[in-house]
C-alpha cells in the first residue's frame, strides 16, 4: 500500500467588524473572542490549527484544516466568529460594528457576503514554508505588482533564471472584477499581455498563480470587492494573500524582495486616495496618519501535518527600515496634492465612494 497523502487547506479569512478609535485597530477583546471561537473548533476537530491576528482594523483568522477550499463548515465557522466579534464591538461601542457583514444570515459560502478570503489546498511537501500577507487601507489589486515581480521578474527573483524547477515559468489567473471574466496567462511568453491587464489594478486582479511545470498552486489572493458587492461604498476590501515558498518556488527572500519598493496603491483615507504600501511588523499595523498610510504585514509559517509552526513576523527587520522611510517621504509628497488627482483616485474609482452623493447636490444648484 502506498503512503496516504494528506491534503491540507490553509484558509485565511478576514473581516472588519468594528475597531477601536475609528477605523484604526482591532480591540484585544475581539482577538480574545475570536481565539475562543477557533479554539473550540479545534477541539471538535473541525480545524487542525489556527492563529488570530489583525492588520489595522481587520480581524484575521488563519486556519488549517482538511476540508478543502470554499468549505461551508469552515466558512460558517469564520462567519460565526465574526458575528461573535461584532457582539464585542457592540458591547464596547467600537466604531463601525459589523461593517463587513453584509448579510443577516449565512447561506453556505462567504462569497459575496463581505468577509475576504484566500485559501489553498495542497499536498504538504516534506517541508512547507508559506507566507500569509495581510494589508489594510488598500485593495486586492495592490498585490498585482509584487506578485508579478515574485513570479515573473528575474531581476527580483533570481530563481527564475537559476532554478531548473522554476525556469519554465508560471501561469497567472486574472479576475476581471467588473465583467466577472477569468483570464489565464503564461510567463515569460505572455508577460506583455499579462502586464497590459494587471497594470489596471482596480479591475484586473491576480487571483491565483500556478507553477507551469506541474500546476502546483503557488499563490492566491482574496478578490472580493466589497464596494461592488454592495453596489455602494461600504468599506474597503483590504486584501490577504498566501504565497508558498522555496524548493522549486521563489525563496522566502525572493517573495519579500518586491515589498522593499513601497509602490502606490489605492485605498488610503475613505478608500479614495493613493498612498505607498508600507511593510511593517504586526505591532505597527495601526493606521494613524490620514488613516494610513496603507500597510502590509507578512507572517511566515511552516506547515507540518496540518499544524501551523510560527509565525515569524517577516517585516520585523531593519532591512525594511529604508523602505519605511521612503514610504513616509512618498506619503508626504502625495498628501501635498490634497483633494487633487493623482492623490485622490480618478473618477471611475470614485464612483464606488461617497463622492457621487456630493456631486448629486451640485446638480440641484445648477
Ligand atoms: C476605513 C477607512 C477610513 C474611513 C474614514 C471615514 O477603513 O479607511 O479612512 O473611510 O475614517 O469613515 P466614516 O465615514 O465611517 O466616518
Ligand atoms: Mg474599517
Ligand atoms: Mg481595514
Amino acid at each position: 500500500m502506498g503512503e496516504i497523502l494528506v491534503r491540507t487547506t490553509l484558509s485565511v479569512i478576514k473581516a472588519d467588524v468594528g475597531s477601536l478609535v475609528g477605523h484604526h485597530v482591532v480591540h484585544p477583546e475581539q482577538i480574545a473572542c475570536a481565539e475562543k471561537s477557533l479554539s473550540e473548533a479545534k477541539e471538535t476537530g473541525l480545524i487542525y490549527d489556527y492563529r488570530v491576528t489583525n492588520c489595522g482594523d481587520d480581524l484575521q483568522l488563519i486556519m488549517t484544516h482538511r476540508k478543502g477550499e470554499e468549505n461551508p463548515e469552515i466558512h460558517r465557522l469564520a462567519w460565526e466568529t465574526f458575528k461573535k466579534a461584532t457582539e464585542v464591538s457592540k458591547q464596547l461601542g467600537l466604531y463601525a460594528a459589523g461593517q463587513d457583514l453584509l448579510s443577516e444570515a449565512f447561506s453556505g459560502n462567504l462569497k459575496g457576503m463581505g468577509p475576504g478570503y484566500a485559501e489553498i489546498e495542497f499536498e504538504e511537501r516534506p517541508s512547507e514554508p508559506v507566507i500569509v500577507f495581510m494589508a489594510d487601507k488598500t485593495e486586492p489589486g495592490a498585490f498585482n505588482l509584487p506578485l508579478y515581480k515574485i513570479f515573473a521578474d528575474p531581476f527580483s527573483t533570481a530563481g527564475l533564471v537559476i532554478d531548473p524547477n522554476m525556469h519554465e515559468g508560471f501561469k497567472f489567473q486574472i479576475l476581471d472584477v467588473i465583467e466577472d471574466n477569468v483570464y489565464e496567462l503564461k510567463t515569460p511568453e505572455e508577460s506583455y499581455d499579462l502586464l497590459a491587464l494587471i497594470g489596471t489594478t482596480g479591475r484586473y486582479i491576480i487571483k491565483r498563480i500556478l507553477r507551469k511545470a506541474d500546476n502546483l498552486v503557488a499563490a492566491v489572493v482574496s478578490v472580493t470587492r466589497l464596494s461592488l458587492i454592495a453596489g455602494r461604498y461600504v468599506g474597503k476590501d483590504d486584501p490577504v494573500a498566501i504565497v508558498r515558498a522555496q524548493h522549486g518556488l521563489p525563496a522566502v527572500g525572493e517573495v519579500l524582495e518586491p515589498f522593499s519598493f513601497p509602490h502606490l496603491v489605492a485605498g488610503w483615507m475613505r478608500g479614495s486616495h493613493y498612498g505607498p504600501l508600507m511593510p511593517v511588523p504586526q505591532k505597527y499595523a495601526r493606521c494613524t496618519r490620514f488613516d494610513g498610510p496603507p500597510r502590509i504585514i507578512a507572517f511566515g509559517f511552516q506547515i507540518k501535518d496540518s499544524k501551523l509552526i510560527g509565525p515569524s513576523d517577516l517585516f520585523d527587520d531593519p532591512a525594511f527600515d529604508m523602505t519605511r522611510m521612503k514610504a513616509q517621504e512618498i506619503a508626504d509628497y502625495m498628501r501635498r496634492h490634497g483633494p487633487f488627482m493623482p492623490e485622490r483616485l480618478g473618477p471611475e474609482e470614485m464612483e464606488y465612494t461617497t463622492l457621487p452623493k456630493v456631486l448629486e447636490k451640485l446638480k440641484v444648484k445648477k
